[in-house]
């Protein structure tokens, strides 16, 4: 009988001691397997926790709404920065808006700045310039008016 208390006693212990084993084996994993996840789990980085989060500030000088370059008023399409870039420098953008011209014309007026004003040769930005402004800002046909629509006639 005392034999059987014994030995009952030894697996118990024997249990005891695995179970130790086991948890210990599986906490050291887990710490493991944190630390090589985040190196700096356990040491106390105070300097990072204090530091204080600064936003860069955002750059919007190019922000697009509605499909208008905010800044200068260029709609946005295909050259749209090539345009800002090179014509807004001497003048503001109105100058550019309030034209519209046939692509002769918007070459011509390219010669003409060239020639008279200092602009710089465009290079292979010509190309895109022109096609940016004759694409958005061509001339508008004024033919015979339309035809008048929501009309809302009145007693005499
Ligand atoms: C180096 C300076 C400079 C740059 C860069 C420049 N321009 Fe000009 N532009 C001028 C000057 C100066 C005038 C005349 C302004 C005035 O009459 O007050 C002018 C006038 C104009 C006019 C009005 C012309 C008219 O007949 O009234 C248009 C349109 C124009 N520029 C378009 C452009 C376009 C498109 C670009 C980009 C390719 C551009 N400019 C880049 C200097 C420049």
């Amino acid at each position: 009988m005392d034999d059987n208390k014994n030995l009952f006693k030894q697996i118990q212990a024997l249990y005891r001691g695995l179970f130790a084993f086991v948890v210990a084996f599986a906490l050291i994993g887990v710490g493991l397997i944190a630390y090589m996840n985040n190196p700096q789990l356990f040491t106390s980085d105070i300097t990072a926790s204090e530091t204080e989060y600064v936003p860069i500030p955002e750059d919007d000088s190019d922000k697009i709404e509605d499909g208008v370059h905010v800044r200068t008023g260029f709609v946005e399409a295909d050259g749209l920065m090539e345009t800002v870039n090179n014509c807004t420098n001497c003048h503001s953008s109105e100058l550019v808006l309030q034209n519209r011209m046939s692509k002769e014309n918007w070459i011509a007026t390219i010669r003409w700045m060239q020639e008279t004003q200092n602009l710089w040769d465009l290079g292979g930005n010509e190309e895109i310039i022109v096609a940016y402004l004759v694409k958005n800002y061509p001339v508008i046909k004024k033919g015979r008016r339309g035809a008048l629509t929501d009309i809302e006639w009145y007693d005499l």
